[in-house]
């Protein structure tokens, strides 16, 4: 595995610690046992800026359009396939964060909610990455040249400097974290 999908790779994995966390704080919210909402915030947060801001936005803003230059079909195709699933995830995203503030306040049937809502996006997103993992990166490093990897790369690193000085480490030690004191 060359350097680009190397490094989106070790992001799934990274991304894929996060999610047992929250499976593991929704069977707890299932059985009725209180989080604190902090745990809640903090799997959001990491899902939000991370997952969405600093990984998706990786693959939509450069690998995708790289592979639409290689001839890989966008609209109706599955470049396309893959943004939508973006798109969903941001829609199962947004319940989950509706549902963090009405357990905040207190409302008894948000804890059910949030762990239907964690359900459906981890699911969503464990099946998105293993599509990308076992099937786009495998043609995408077949089809892109030595120079459009070491492009593709640039990218990334620009795109990550933009986002601050230590976010992935910040992140990639949130995730061990939250996979530690809430994985069951
Ligand atoms: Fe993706
Ligand atoms: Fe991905």
């Amino acid at each position: 595995m060359t350097a680009p999908f190397h490094k989106l790779k070790h992001e799934h994995r990274i991304i894929e610690q996060a999610l047992r966390a929250l499976n593991g704080i929704s069977l707890r919210l299932q059985v009725g046992e209180p989080i604190p909402s902090n745990a809640l915030s903090r799997v959001v947060d990491f899902i939000k800026t991370f997952t969405d801001h600093f990984h998706h936005r990786k693959e939509e803003e450069h690998l995708f359009p790289a592979l639409e230059r290689q001839g890989i079909q966008r609209e109706d195709g599955p470049l396309g396939m893959m943004e939508h699933e973006h798109e969903i995830e941001r829609q199962l995203l947004d319940e989950l964060d509706i549902a963090i503030k009405a357990y905040q306040r207190g409302d008894d049937e948000a804890g059910r909610r949030f762990a239907e809502a964690a359900t459906r996006y981890t699911d969503h997103l464990i099946s998105h990455v293993q599509k990308e993992d076992n099937v786009l990166f495998k043609i995408a490093e077949e089809m892109m040249g030595e120079e459009e990897q070491k492009d593709l790369m640039d990218a990334f690193k620009k795109a990550e400097a933009e986002m601050g000085e230590g976010v992935l480490e910040h992140y990639e030690r949130m995730a061990a974290e939250l996979e530690e004191e809430w994985t069951v």
